[in-house]
């Protein structure tokens, strides 16, 4: 295997409930994805899976876990950095989109770019490369408000890719939209992780998209193991 995207070593996590008791959600996660590989995560509703992507995203401090992204060590990062990395290194699609309601598609996903010091004509030349391999060249001006859910999705896929991630990391990216919407965006971001070298950790219900990634991992009692779509119905 080439050098690996993400190396996650023992991550835990804990959410108090109430008096004194806390609910152990990971209990020792262990996980590595290779560049270009497209890895799926797969298990109930709250089992973690989004626990995970947001400790591995960076949206929350791990401090006792071991984590190393593009041969960067996030063990005892302050906030600051995490910041950083996450829009240098790390595109998250969240499984609601969260795009901003009065820019357009191309100024969400100029914007990040921006926020880098990218100057605007290249941000946008970026932006309009990546709506268009999306299938969105004739929709750069529209608001969200004016795009179709599944086209939505796109912007936000073209948003979290517009920094050159190392990571992908997707929550659901598929949960909202119909099997043909659903599909078509699997696609486009597979092609997109496999052309760009990207490692990709993508959560799903669904294990029909899960047969078609590289590999499927599965969290159970708070622990990841391998999964194979096809043995389970
Ligand atoms: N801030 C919190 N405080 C307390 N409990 C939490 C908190 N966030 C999540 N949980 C609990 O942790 C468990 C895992 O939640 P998580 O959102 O990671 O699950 P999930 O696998 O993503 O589920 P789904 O498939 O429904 O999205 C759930 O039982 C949830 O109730
Ligand atoms: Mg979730």
């Amino acid at each position: 295997m080439s050098k690996p995207i993400l190396s996650l070593r023992d991550l835990h996590r804990d959410y108090k409930v109430g008096e004194g008791r806390t609910l152990t959600v990971l209990n020792g996660v262990d996980l590595d994805i290779a560049a270009g590989e497209f890895v799926g995560l797969v298990g109930p509703s709250g089992s973690g899976k989004s626990s995970l992507l947001h400790a591995v995203g960076l949206l929350e401090a791990a401090p006792n876990a071991r984590l190393t992204i593009d041969g960067q060590d996030f063990h005892s990062a302050n906030e600051e950095q995490r910041t950083r990395a996450r829009l240098e290194k790390i595109g998250f699609v969240y499984q609601f989109h969260h795009l901003l309601p009065e820019y357009t598609a191309l100024g969400n996903v100029a914007l990040p770019q921006r926020i880098l010091g990218r100057g605007a004509s290249e941000a946008e030349a970026r932006a309009r490369e990546l709506l268009t391999t999306l299938g969105l060249g004739e929709r750069l001006e529209h608001q969200p408000a004016q795009l179709s859910g599944g086209e939505q999705q796109r912007v936000a896929i073209a948003r979290a890719l517009a920094n050159n991630p190392r990571l992908l990391l997707a929550d659901e990216p598929t949960g909202n939209l119909d099997p043909d919407t659903s599909k078509q965006v699997f696609d486009a971001l597979k092609a997109i992780v496999k052309a760009q070298g990207v490692g990709a950790l993508i959560a799903t219900h669904n294990l029909e998209l899960a047969r078609h990634m590289d590999r499927v991992v599965r969290l159970e009692n708070g622990t990841l193991v391998p999964f194979t779509p096809e043995h389970v119905s």
